[in-house]
């Protein structure tokens, strides 16, 4: 188990280099074969015109003593004299020599002909080659081989001997390490930057000047950062806004539950204090049935389950089943229903109508007008508005009357009708969760226009 980074790398590396080096080997190998038999063919043909050129110029009666000087002095190479009459001469010791060669092949020679390994067939006795070459010196014929003593490895790569490896090595494995410090660092430091996240320190920077993937990562992290620290301010104020509405009517229930307690009501005033009381439980009632809404929806399951319904019906039934609401404000409602029918899921759709219109008849004075319109249409699809003529909103408010616990005037929040904010974003996920999209358009005194779309195959 390989446990840090640098190792890793470094190890990797080293393989990589090996592998490399053994896979060109090879390859070089299998291409140049042919050039390099031929360059030691030509190496050995002409130390054996040189040996024979020493002989025949220095006129020599020791041609067997000249070949093994002239085979000691030569590097990489043995030499073997063969003459007429059987007597042979090695240049070197005959227990170092690798090579045999076959009595056919010196009578061959001696009959004036020549040989190579290299074009017969590989000798199997001489592995790194052979040629052989006739001459006659002093009347007398004579057949003289020469033979490669260097490994042919070394011929084809000859730089790279064992001290050069390891030199190459040692210098590779610190340059290795130097890399893996350099790659490793950056790492290093997001690993501490995660941690300090991990332990909830959002107020992190991580700003690297490289711009490769390591470069994209730091970036990231600390987009992440941001976007952790918005949403834990984001839940610090939820969790506020929560224990705010939960608190307000629980603190004007004790207190009317303290006013009952006196002797001198009438029961007038006991009953409206009572009403009071219902109303701020209902108000916290609604409060945890749409924060368990939000939450439900904010899950992945939420109940959902699509089928063909009457949506002119669905909104006729809504503004029927709101009309105390209506009717004690003494609103004008009209309908302009097309008969439309989509796939939706019949409850929480419901919900949606009756978020919109408690709004407008929440934010529209008495003897205003609220219009529900429903239409098909094959470009845009079927498009419902409820329009009222409302306070409207603020222009300043406008982004975000969908905010949970948004409420754009705290000042009309009063009972009966105090909402807490949630509507709008209950409303937003259920349209949202029907693929569908929600917009509005509002002026000040004017009124407000909420207009849901549903795209065209719904
Ligand atoms: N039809 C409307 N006319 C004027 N203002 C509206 C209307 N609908 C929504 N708003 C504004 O958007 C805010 C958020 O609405 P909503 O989420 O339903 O919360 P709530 O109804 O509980 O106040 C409201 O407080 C109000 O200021
Ligand atoms: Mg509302």
């Amino acid at each position: 188990m390989i446990r840090t980074l640098y190792m890793r790398i470094a190890i990797v590396i080293f393989i990589v280099v090996w592998c490399s080096l053994a896979i060109s080997s090879l390859t070089f190998t299998h291409y140049y074969r042919n050039q390099l038999n031929n360059r030691v063919e030509g190496l050995l043909q002409n130390a054996a015109k040189l040996v024979i050129r020493l002989i025949q110029e220095t006129e020599t009666q020791q041609v067997g003593q000249t070949v093994t000087i002239a085979g000691r002095l030569s590097r990489g190479q043995e030499l073997y004299l063969y003459d007429d009459s059987g007597d042979s001469y090695m240049s070197r010791p005959s227990a170092s020599s690798k090579c045999t060669i076959p009595p056919e092949t010196i009578r061959h020679v001696l009959d004036g002909g020549s040989y190579s390994s290299f074009q017969d067939g590989e000798s199997v006795m001489c592995p790194q080659g052979n040629v052989g070459v006739s001459f006659e010196y002093g009347g007398k014929h004579y057949a003289l081989f020469v033979t490669s003593v260097t490994p042919t490895q070394t011929l084809r790569f000859g730089f790279l001997d064992y001290r050069n490896l390891w030199t190459i090595i040692l210098i590779g494995a610190f340059m290795i390490v130097l890399a893996a410090v350099y790659l490793v660092r950056p790492l290093k430091q997001i690993t501490a930057v995660t941690e300090k996240i991990a332990a909830g320190n959002f107020d992190v920077q991580l700003r690297f000047k490289q711009k490769d993937e390591l470069g994209k990562l730091a970036a990231s992290i600390t987009h992440m950062a941001g976007e952790l620290k918005k949403m834990e301010k984001m839940r610090q104020e939820f969790v506020s806004n929560v224990s705010h509405d939960i608190q307000t009517p629980l603190t004007s229930i004790r207190g009317f539950s303290k006013l009952l307690q006196q002797d001198t009501l009438d029961s007038e005033e006991r009953i409206g204090y009572l009403k009071l009381i219902e109303s701020e439980s209902e108000r916290l009632s609604r409060l945890s049935e749409n924060l368990l809404k939000l939450a439900s929806l904010d899950s992945e399951h939420h109940p959902y389950h699509p089928k063909p319904i009457q949506l002119d019906e669905q909104l006729r039934r809504a503004v029927v089943a709101s009309e105390p609401l209506w009717s004690g404000k003494r609103l004008d409602i009209e309908l302009e229903l097309e008969p439309v029918r989509i796939v939706a899921d019949e409850d929480s759709l419901s919900q949606v109508w009756t978020n919109l219109l408690h709004n407008a008849i929440k934010f529209t004075p008495e003897g205003g007008r609220i219009t529900l319109s429903v239409s098909m249409d094959e470009k845009k699809g079927t498009v419902v508005s409820i329009s009222d003529t409302g306070v409207g909103i603020a222009p300043e408010d406008r982004q975000h009357v969908f905010r949970r616990f948004y409420k754009a005037d705290e000042s009309r929040q009063m009972s009966p009708w105090s909402g807490n904010g949630l509507g709008l974003a209950i409303v937003k996920k259920i349209v949202e969760l029907h693929g569908a999209s929600i917009s509005f358009t509002s002026e000040l005194n004017q009124g407000t226009t909420f207009v849901i779309q549903f795209p065209s195959k719904s």
